[in-house]
């Protein structure tokens, strides 16, 4: 796992858009894995910068999220595409025929998740993914004791996540338990995995995603199976990592080495 620490959440954000910005120069037909939450918002408005600045362009692209809450249709203001729609895909040129978010008012949901997973194949994939932290490890909705080897589904939410989510909901607002989510094993498919973290809430969850042990009961340690996963880390994400310095001196020789080898 390559783990970057940054000082704060605006580096973090600028750290993760510049990964997405590098992908697309590099390939302007990428497959994007898109996530939802607050971490990711920062992070969108810098993609929005560089397409409104000529730096990049979405009009290639194809993006599958990675969740949405089932029973929301899309025109619900706490649906995952109308978040998607708001925060990113009605500022850029990306054409949203192409975009992809799980459809929570399916009338088959089961079998609108088989579809999804044949969608993001037939995409040729997903290049880069990105992914947020819930503190209590999950990725996309895949809470504690879902299969780490499990593609996308219908999953129940616990409640320590449904309180979470709870400050986006009015109180007389129906919120609902039930989500469809790729699954680990579709998130693990991804050629490039980046999760960024920030905040001290998370760093229980960053603790047993980096050093513990693999296990179903935190989602994310499955991300230490990946090649090719980075995790953006501010340092109150970072603060319960048993040796914060040697990941920092880690990441100082992986710069030096690519600047020697002029892919820096
Ligand atoms: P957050 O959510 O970015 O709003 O903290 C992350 C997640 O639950 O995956």
């Amino acid at each position: 796992m390559q783990i970057v620490i940054l000082q704060d959440s605006a580096a973090v954000a600028e750290y993760g858009a510049n990964l997405f910005i590098q992908q697309l120069q590099k390939k302007p037909a990428s497959v994007l894995g898109l996530a939802t939450g607050s971490t990711p918002v920062s992070l969108y408005q810098r993609l929005i910068a560089a397409n409104r600045s000529g730096e990049v362009s979405f009009k290639q692209v194809t993006s599958f999220n990675l969740d949405e809450y089932l029973g929301l249709d899309g025109s619900h203001k706490q649906s995952y595409r109308y978040f998607m729609n708001s925060q990113l895909f009605d500022a850029i040129d990306i054409d949203k025929a192409n975009t992809h978010v799980p459809p929570g008012d399916a009338d088959d949901p089961i079998e609108a998740c088989d579809r999804y997973e044949q969608q993001i194949v037939k995409a040729g994939g997903i290049d880069i993914q990105l992914l947020g932290i819930g503190r209590n490890g999950h990725i996309g909705f895949n809470e504690p004791s879902s299969g780490l080897m499990s593609r996308t589904r219908v999953k129940t939410l616990t409640k320590a996540t449904i309180e979470d989510n709870a400050r986006f909901f009015s109180s007389d607002e129906y919120q609902p338990h039930l989500s469809i989510t790729m699954g680990i094993g579709t998130i693990l498919d991804a050629k490039k995995v980046v999760l960024l973290a920030t905040g001290e809430n998370k760093a229980d969850a960053i603790k047993a995603s980096v050093e513990g042990a693999l296990s179903a009961a935190c989602p994310a340690s499955a991300l230490q199976l990946h090649r090719n996963v980075i995790l953006v880390l501010d340092e109150a994400a970072a603060s319960k990592l048993s040796d914060i310095e040697f990941y920092k001196h880690i990441e100082l020789e992986n710069q030096k080495l690519m600047q020697r080898l002029g892919k820096a």
